[in-house]
């Protein structure tokens, strides 16, 4: 497929996220292998989205998340469950979206850039893999439609891998 610089209008977000999800599915067609599928889903995604300063993984490892494949600043590494917005989208299985990171209690400040942030829990059946983890310097930047959206590309994250 091509990799020349995609453009995605979200001024209709619906529709952009739509081609989005297709997009990541022919990318990820024919790879089972999590860390390359992981590192292109985050690639896609940094590069697709506006006003992102971090996009990628935390993956669960051991009763806690490590830092997995991203793009933007080097990250903290280890989470904890339950710390931060990563650690409380994991142990709550359901996505968190924050709109003022600093208002968040314990949020983890790895980029001082970043205003606000969302976190998609990846689960398959009863496991928890990880998260998905999007930052942006802008406040607000995400919303319900971003968070449907992302939720589908991680669902096509997870079913990539069998
Ligand atoms: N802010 C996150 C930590 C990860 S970095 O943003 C990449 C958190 O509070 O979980």
């Amino acid at each position: 497929m091509s990799h020349a610089s995609q453009h995605y209008d979200f001024s209709n977000a619906e529709a952009a996220y739509g081609e989005l999800a297709r997009d990541l599915a022919a990318l990820l067609a024919g790879e089972r292998d999590m860390i390359a599928n992981a590192a292109n889903t985050a690639a896609l995604i940094y590069d697709a989205l506006p006003g992102l300063n971090w996009a990628g993984f935390y993956l669960y490892k051991s009763g806690e998340l490590v830092l997995g494949p991203f793009q933007g600043k080097p990250a903290c590494v280890r989470i904890g469950m339950g710390k931060g917005v990563c650690g409380t989208a994991a142990v709550r299985r359901e996505t968190v979206l924050v709109e003022d990171v600093h208002a968040f209690p314990g949020h983890i400040a790895c980029d001082s850039a970043s205003n606000s942030e969302i976190v998609i829990p990846l689960v398959r059946g009863a496991e928890l893999l990880g998260v998905l983890d999007l930052d942006s310097p802008q406040h607000a930047r995400f919303g319900a439609a971003d968070a449907r959206g992302l939720e589908t590309l991680a669902k096509i994250f997870i079913d990539s891998l069998g």
